[in-house]
């Protein structure tokens, strides 16, 4: 795998896109990693427990992995690193935002939200929420028609973004008709079973550790009827197109965090999850699988980003 690897990497960056079809894997500690693959399978779901044998006289520790960027670390690491992550964003979070995509996050969220058209008896949930910028959007929205009956639920695990949310919120008189509550895509322990008519998860899917199990708690949650929604970067659907998003994203992207915020390490990360996540193809079927009925995907930008929306059933 290594080597074929290498010998089909037509740029750099390639060769982490084929190392993104394992999203999480078992290696062994102490011994070579000879072979990527290894038991790795979308979402994380088929990697082994961790486990000891005794192999040839030496000790041998399994260790269960997934990426952090194009870094591989054990599973029980992840989402403290990630959530160091965006502490180290939040204060810049939004300004970076319109920083890295040249104000395009502005498109794409507003064809997220064009797309759910709420309605003022509609339950949502805004998982992966952070600063409630999907959330602001859908008050703005919703203002032509009138209110929503109950506030918007932000979700997320990191305390700093949703203080600047909170902040956010109040600034723009919305206190009240969106809440702000720590929770885990891979938990909603805040949620109830078939208590929800749209689950909206915006640039967050690429930070959970186990992608699948965030899909069962979305089916959980959703009543009969209800609607996921992603938007997700993707792969680009344009050869040209995908080699530029690349230089663009891998070279400058961290630089320029760097500059305004002084951190390179964060924006290095936002970067190399997008490369490691699945793309439009093997996300849709993640989301049949997991049971998601009339699965849709929607490319924005030729790919840059894509919309996927499906529902319970
Ligand atoms: C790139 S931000 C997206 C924020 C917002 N949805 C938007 O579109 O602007 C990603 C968010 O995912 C959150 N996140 C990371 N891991 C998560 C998890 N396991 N469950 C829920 N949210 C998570 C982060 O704390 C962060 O606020």
């Amino acid at each position: 795998m290594t080597l074929s690897l290498l010998t089909n990497s037509r740029r750099g960056v390639s060769l982490f896109q084929s190392a993104s079809r394992s999203l999480s894997r078992t290696v062994q500690k102490n011994q070579p990693d000879r072979d990527p693959t290894g038991n790795g399978g979308i979402g994380g779901s088929m990697v082994n427990e961790a486990e000891h044998s005794q192999t040839n006289g030496r000790r041998t520790e399994q260790v269960e992995t997934t990426h952090f960027g194009f870094q591989d670390i054990p599973v029980n690491e992840k989402s403290d690193r990630v959530r160091g992550v965006f502490a180290n964003v939040a204060e810049n979070y939004d300004l970076m935002n319109d920083l890295m995509s040249g104000g395009m996050h502005r498109r794409w969220k507003a064809s997220f939200v064009k797309s759910l058209g709420a309605t003022p008896d509609m339950k949502i949930i805004d998982v992966a929420g952070g600063t409630g910028d999907i959330s602001f959007r859908i008050l703005d929205d919703i203002k032509q028609i009138g209110a929503l009956e109950s506030p918007i639920k932000v979700l997320d695990p990191s305390v700093p973004m949703l203080e600047v949310g909170r902040r956010r919120a109040s600034e723009l008189n919305y206190a009240g008709q969106v809440e702000f509550e720590i929770d885990d895509a891979e938990e909603l322990s805040t949620v109830a079973d078939d208590s929800v008519d749209a689950y909206l998860i915006s640039f967050g899917m690429r930070n959970v550790t186990n992608p699948a199990k965030a899909l069962q708690q979305a089916l959980r949650v959703l009543r009969r009827g209800g609607r996921f929604m992603m938007l997700e970067f993707a792969k680009v659907d344009n050869p040209i197109g995908e080699q530029l998003y690349d230089a663009y994203s891998v070279n400058l992207i961290p630089s320029m965090g760097e500059a305004v915020t002084g951190d390179r390490a964060s924006y290095t990360y936002l970067v190399e999850s997008i490369r490691r996540f699945p793309g439009q193809e093997e996300f849709g079927a993640m989301m049949e699988e997991a049971g998601f009925r009339s699965v849709q995907k929607e490319n924005l930008s030729f790919g840059v980003v894509c919309q996927y929306s499906g529902f319970k059933l």
